[in-house]
């Protein structure tokens, strides 16, 4: 029995030696120590045994077992320790390759340009507002101090879907709007982004769609010195401190009196070029103080409130920010032009 016990012990050490994976050291686990196993067998076969040598025999199986035990153990971590390294070894990534870089679209000069005067305007205090581009035409003109018949509205080539609703012409009758949803509050002080649109042909400076950019101010007090200063700080933020700008007398029904403000032209610096028509200056925008009428027909007094109103083309501050000199490049989404207003790290 002895012997056989070592004959069996030896074997399942040898098998365990050569067993290649952790499924084979499972199966010798079975073949030995199972229930059927050739070493349990050993022990069911005791009962043969005499009395005396029973416990010696036993104690003898049982150190078999353990020893079978440890080495089936030891041998299936190993196993399995490899197993895993050569699964790191296969799975293992280049982490020095290059990334791919992930191509971002880029975004279009107008948002660009508008992102950075609404920051400049929010620095100063001003909200962004918005007001629908199909307008009645009490907004766009009435409420704008130019009742029916009126021949001002002839400035504005419109385009009327019913007699009563046409497409905004200017981003000015959210001033009414906004005065209506206010009032009696103040202050405002508010700028509208937005498109508007002209009977125009399409050519290289106007478009029958463009965009504007409003800003109203009304409060206690205001004055035209505020229109001018606030104005000023908008160009010297948006431009640089140098560039100088100039107020010229001009008309429009709702702002009394009004404006328009010009700024040095960028290509000549003054000198007069081609691109300022020899003037050395550039039209950016419309402004003047509310008219009495405006205030009134939306609610304020104008003998309690002030305020200022201005309107500019986003088109015209993109032209001159990225000497753009086509404007039909804005709008035909070609992607050799669009692709040219990367921003900084994307
Ligand atoms: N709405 C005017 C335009 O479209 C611009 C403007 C706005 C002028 C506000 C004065 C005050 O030409």
């Amino acid at each position: 029995m002895e012997t056989k016990l070592q004959e069996l012990k030896d074997e399942a050490l040898k098998v365990i030696e050569a067993a290649g994976s952790p499924e084979e050291i499972e199966a010798v686990r079975v073949r030995f120590l199972g229930k059927k196993g050739e070493l349990t067998q050993i022990l069911r076969g005791m009962g043969g045994l005499s009395p005396e040598e029973r416990p010696r025999i036993g104690q003898l199986v049982n150190q078999a077992r353990e020893e079978v035990e440890s080495r089936l153990a030891a041998r299936f971590s190993r196993l399995e320790m490899a197993r895993m390294q050569q699964r790191f070894e296969a799975e293992r990534i280049d982490i020095t390759l290059p990334g791919r870089r992930r191509r971002a679209g880029t975004r279009h000069p107008f948002s660009i340009v508008l992102d950075e005067i609404v920051e400049i305007f929010a620095g100063l205090g001003f909200s962004v507002a918005e007001g629908p581009e199909v307008e009645l035409d009490y907004y766009n003109f009435e409420a704008m101090n130019m009742p029916r018949e009126h021949s001002a509205r002839e400035a504005w080539d419109s385009l009327y879907i019913t007699p009563e609703i046409l497409l905004r012409t200017h981003t000015s009758p959210v001033q009414a709007r906004v005065m209506e949803t206010m009032r009696p509050r103040v202050p405002i002080k508010i700028i509208v982004p937005g498109r508007v649109y002209r009977r125009d042909a399409l050519d290289a400076t106007h478009s029958p769609v463009f965009n504007q950019i409003e800003g109203l101010v009304v409060d206690k007090g205001i004055t035209f010195g505020d229109l001018k200063g606030t104005l000023e700080a908008f160009v010297h933020a948006l431009y640089g401190p140098d560039q100088k700008v100039r107020f010229r007398p001009s008309y429009f029904p709702f702002t009394e009196p009004s404006a328009e403000m010009d700024v040095s032209c960028f290509a000549c610096g003054g000198a007069g070029c081609r691109i300022c028509k020899g003037s050395g200056w550039i039209e950016i925008l419309g402004c003047g103080s509310v008219h009495p009428n405006v205030l009134r027909m939306s609610g304020y007094d104008p003998e309690e409130v002030t305020g200022f109103a201005f309107g500019m083309g986003l088109e015209r501050i993109a032209m001159r920010r990225y000497d753009i000199d086509d404007i039909r490049l804005f709008y035909e989404n070609d992607l050799r032009f669009l692709e040219q207003f990367r921003v900084e790290g994307r």
